[in-house]
């Protein structure tokens, strides 16, 4: 499973990036917004810290403007995931960039049938949104497994990229259900690492290596 970080905090980014687990960032306008960066500047500086997808996302909500402003993120670096939303225009905007040969993200997905028409339209990755759907009291992750059997069903390859991750027991549902890739933000990933057990554990171990004298 591919681990993205959702921000757009560059120094957060920089640091996670730096321990190898993280495979690429999804950004999208509100977490810019809470960056108080320009969009296309801090996208380039994340695209310039990582290898690996960046997702940038259209402001755009008729086709041909999503096709302009898609081009143009693409145009920042050859990292860069054009992040459309889940509407007719944006499949149809995807349809024309994977044609350009340009990688997408279809976002806001909260049905099995929309991410149908993601993988029909060609989507490099379709983004559930599992939190946003267990804030309204829909069981989030039951979507990603609705995708995963259909996307078997027919050998699509858009890859399912959780989204909406809230928690670490989201990220192991996802993974549980056979998500390809998993978005979360940075204090998520870092809780991951994190049990009381093996708090104790090292406290104890250390306690006793300085009880002994061991020295490495
Ligand atoms: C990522 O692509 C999404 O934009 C993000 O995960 C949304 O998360 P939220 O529902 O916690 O805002």
């Amino acid at each position: 499973m591919q681990f993205f970080i959702d921000t757009a905090d560059t120094d957060a980014i920089r640091e996670l990036y730096a321990t190898g687990l993280a495979d690429g960032v999804t950004t999208n306008p509100s977490l810019i917004k809470k960056s108080g960066r320009d969009f296309k500047e801090v996208i380039a500086e994340i695209c310039a810290i990582v290898d690996g997808p960046v997702s940038a996302e259209v402001v755009a909500t008729e086709a041909d403007a999503m096709l302009r402003e898609g081009r143009a993120l693409a145009a920042l670096a050859s990292n860069v995931v054009v992040k459309l939303p889940l509407t007719l225009d944006g499949l149809k905007a995807c349809r024309q960039l994977t044609a350009e040969g340009v990688a997408t993200n279809v976002t806001l997905c909260f049905s099995a049938n929309q991410a149908l028409l993601a993988a029909k339209a060609g989507a490099t990755y379709v983004s559930p949104f599992i939190g946003r759907l267990d804030d309204i009291h829909i069981e989030g992750m039951e979507l990603i497994r609705e995708i995963r059997l259909i996307y078997d069903n027919y050998g699509f390859e858009t890859q399912i990229l959780a989204a909406s991750i809230r928690n670490p027991l989201h990220v192991k549902d996802s993974a549980m259900a056979g998500a390809d890739v998993m978005t979360a933000p940075p204090d998520v990933i870092r809780a991951l690492a994190v049990h009381p057990l093996t708090d104790k554990g090292l406290a104890a171990f250390l306690k006793d290596a300085a009880a002994a004298g061991i020295s490495v």
